[in-house]
């Protein structure tokens, strides 16, 4: 009943009023909380940027270490939900299991079930999804190896933990290499935030129904998954590596994408709302060269991503409808130069967007949002009558 806006896709429709991101996609600008995001790539620690979203200014040096020690309490995940990857297949997708393992922490912290919670309840449940989050990240990895899991080691920062998780061993020492570390930040910073796409929305959504911040962000992840959104980083990779099995021809490829009988896409090309050009694809594009000279590594997948963008922007398909490379387009090769399977891209991207989703999720709760309940247009059949079936 009453009137109804159709808009599949929500690609006119604001949801919501929100303070947190800034994004003009006609000039290529995006803003943390008013930073420009080529600052804080460059200046800023992923947890510094974690706060600044989660709570709204950067904070000072005591806030900063404040919260580095109340994560750092919190990053052991309970004993039992080691139990959850003994049932996992061995090659069970990194993403399936982590947003079944963050909702299953619900479960391990049945405080955050209370809907109506104080402000320092609300927090703490912040601080131990931050804290869990990249245990169970370094875990999944581990386990994919066969690996034993590699317990927190609180004396390190947010990412260096992470990646001392991650690459660390239990039979020997190992050295966290510093140009690891900043790559990684700058990663994850790039990632934290970025309106209401389909992840944030879908967090949201989830929260607005006082679901617990578990569910929440595991409803996220879920929808991060797909290739359109944050699965498109591993599909990059997998998109470069058959071009090169191919023989390297990315005309051939590029002809691919443009054939409307083909369902095939560029992989890391386009965006709903970037019609210029992504700030992020430009600041990793830079990361990427240096990273790679920085560490050694020639990966002739860049050369051939390098080509397919350089012929793609010269191309009246791809110049017509504003198609320019995306944050996922060159984020894989890092990723990968760092040591990481491309099964755990998309998996790493949900690491970086979680302040984000956390930010947006707590803003939702302050603002008193209503539940969220689209509407729809009704297209099925009228009334029928019951036909009993042995008259089918
Ligand atoms: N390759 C070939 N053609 C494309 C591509 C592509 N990557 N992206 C869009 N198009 C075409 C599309 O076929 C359509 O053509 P036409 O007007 O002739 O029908 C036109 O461009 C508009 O595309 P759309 O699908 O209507 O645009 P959208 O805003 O609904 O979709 C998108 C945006 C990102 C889903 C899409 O560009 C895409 O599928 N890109 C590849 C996947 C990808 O890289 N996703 C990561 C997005 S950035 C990270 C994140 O935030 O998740």
């Amino acid at each position: 009943s009453g009137y109804v806006t159709l808009d599949i896709g929500y690609k006119n429709t604001g949801a919501t009023k929100s303070a947190i991101t800034f994004l003009d996609g006609e000039l290529g600008i995006l803003k943390y909380r008013g930073y420009p995001i080529e600052q804080l790539a460059e200046k800023s620690s992923f947890i510094e940027v974690a706060y600044l979203l989660i709570y709204g200014a950067l904070p000072t040096e005591q806030q900063l270490t404040d919260f580095q020690y109340e994560i750092s309490r919190y990053t052991l995940v309970h004993e039992d939900m080691k139990k959850f990857f003994d049932g996992f297949p061995s090659k069970s997708h990194p993403m399936g299991q982590l947003s079944s393992l963050v909702c299953a922490l619900s479960a391990f912290y049945p405080e955050s079930l209370k809907p109506i919670q104080t402000n320092e309840e609300v927090h703490l449940s912040i601080i131990k999804v931050l804290a869990k989050m990249a245990t169970l990240v370094s875990w999944i990895y581990k386990k994919s190896l066969g690996h034993p899991v590699i317990y927190p080691r609180n004396k390190y920062d947010y990412v260096t933990n992470f990646l001392y998780m991650t690459f660390g061993q239990r039979t020997e020492e190992i050295e966290i290499d510093p140009v690891v570390v900043s790559a990684m930040n700058v990663l994850l910073i790039l990632h934290a935030d970025h309106e209401q796409n389909c992840s944030t929305s879908t967090v949201r959504i989830v929260g607005s129904s006082e679901s617990n911040i578990y569910a929440s962000v595991s409803a996220g992840i879920s929808a991060l998954w797909g290739p359109l959104h944050g699965g498109a980083n591993q599909a990059v990779i997998e998109m470069l590596e058959k071009i090169k099995e191919d023989g390297g021809d990315t005309d051939k490829w590029i002809a691919k994408a443009k054939d409307k009988n083909d369902p095939f896409r560029l992989m890391g090309f386009g965006h709903r709302v970037y019609k210029n050009f992504d700030p992020r694809a430009k600041i990793i594009k830079k990361a990427c060269d240096d990273i790679l000279e920085k560490l050694g590594i020639d990966d002739e997948v860049l050369d051939i991503a390098k080509k397919l963008e350089e012929v793609a922007l010269k191309d009246p398909y791809f110049v017509e409808r504003k198609l320019y490379p995306n944050v996922d387009f060159y984020s894989g090769i890092i990723y990968r130069a760092l040591g990481f399977p491309t099964d755990m891209f998309t998996v790493l991207f949900a690491l970086g967007r979680l302040p984000g989703w956390i930010a947006q999720w707590k803003e939702m709760k302050d603002n008193k949002e209503p539940i969220g309940r689209p509407r729809q247009i009704y297209t099925g059949a009228t009334t029928r009558d019951y036909v009993d079936i042995a008259s089918r």
